[in-house]
């Protein structure tokens, strides 16, 4: 095991906080993915967050407080963003809204634009992290840019690992997939990144959402790059017979013979169980014995939406 990889018990994280507000990198769980963390205050923090995964810095981060409270200090809350909060934090939702001139936010963490992304995670280590560091932290997936999230504190060590003082270990992610990014700054709320909160639950309680998630349509979300989450190997969708030598990521009961393998997101057809296999599953897959990954059809609504988005991506051609 490296050093550098701790199960979060209360002395690691309070170890954790401290590297943060010392300027250092420190990989933690939340309910989604892993996040790569740094001082959201500290231009210099920030900057080794882009550095470390090989991010484009016109892609911006999202910033991570404890609630609500918080929040507040560093962007506008319209009547819109306090009822999305309330309902949906801490969870699995970042709202982007107008970032306060006297934030004390890295302007690189917003990448400069004048907006900033916040979500307060359910995560109890997250949660018991950021009111130990008791300041912003910024965290991106904490991935290499471009490729599979990571769902568990070996895949951070595996791809990141050399770039981190720290990596709290808290077992899998129960979500499985990044957060909903909800653009709240235009009259109409517009979704820029579909996620762990479903589209549907959004729409009870805002009615209308535009859509902004599709590549060229989301002038908006400067990140969502046609090419993403991507495994070394092929992905091709909406498989429904073996090409020789594929591995198969199998939705549902059963299998179409042939494949050289096969992983079953859900055996049940559960949408939740899947979005938390998908990202293990692409790497576990992703092996040189095989051509490539073939993906059954997973239904596009709740959770399937997001499931969707990434495979699109990880499948998309590659830059
Ligand atoms: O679940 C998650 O959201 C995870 C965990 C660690 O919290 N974080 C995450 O961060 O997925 P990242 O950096 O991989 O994705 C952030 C997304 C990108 O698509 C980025 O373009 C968008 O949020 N974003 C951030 N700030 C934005 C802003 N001001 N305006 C529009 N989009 C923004
Ligand atoms: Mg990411």
């Amino acid at each position: 095991m490296p050093t550098n990889l701790a199960p979060a018990t209360p002395d690691n994280i309070e170890r954790a906080a401290r590297l943060l507000r010392a300027g250092e990198l420190v990989a933690f769980p939340t309910e989604t993915v892993y996040g790569l963390g740094g001082d959201a205050t500290s231009e210099a923090a920030v900057a080794r967050i882009f550095g470390a995964k090989g991010r484009p810095r016109f892609n911006p981060l999202i910033v991570h407080v404890p609630g609500l409270a918080e929040a507040e200090a560093l962007a506008v809350f319209d009547e819109r963003a306090r009822i999305a909060a309330q309902h949906f934090w801490p969870g699995p939702l970042s709202l982007v809204l107008p970032r306060r001139a006297e934030s004390g936010l890295s302007l690189l963490a917003s990448a400069g634009l004048d907006s900033v992304a916040l979500r307060a995670p359910a995560h109890a280590v997250a949660q018991a992290l950021l009111r130990a560091a008791g300041r912003p932290i910024a965290a991106p997936s904490a991935n290499r840019s471009g490729r599979v999230s990571p769902t568990t504190a070996a895949h951070v060590a595996a791809e990141l690992g050399d770039q981190v003082a720290l990596i709290l270990d808290a077992g899998p992610c129960a979500v499985g997939i990044e957060s909903t990014v909800l653009d709240l700054i235009g009259d109409m709320p517009a979704l820029l990144r579909p996620g762990g909160v479903p589209l549907e639950q959004l729409a009870e309680i805002f009615g209308h959402i535009e859509l902004a998630t599709s590549g060229d349509a989301a002038p908006r979300s400067p990140g969502r790059l046609p090419s993403h989450y991507a495994p070394e190997r092929p992905v091709r969708l909406d498989a429904t017979s073996a090409q020789p030598g594929e591995a198969l990521l199998a939705f549902g009961p059963e299998a179409p013979p042939g494949f050289a393998d096969a992983l079953f997101l859900s055996r049940s057809g559960d949408l939740a169980e899947a979005a938390a296999n998908l990202f293990a599953m692409l790497r576990r897959l992703d092996r040189p014995r095989f051509t490539g990954i073939a993906v059954m059809p997973i239904p596009g609504v709740g959770l399937g939406r997001a499931i969707n988005d990434r495979l699109r991506r990880a499948a998309a051609p590659r830059r």
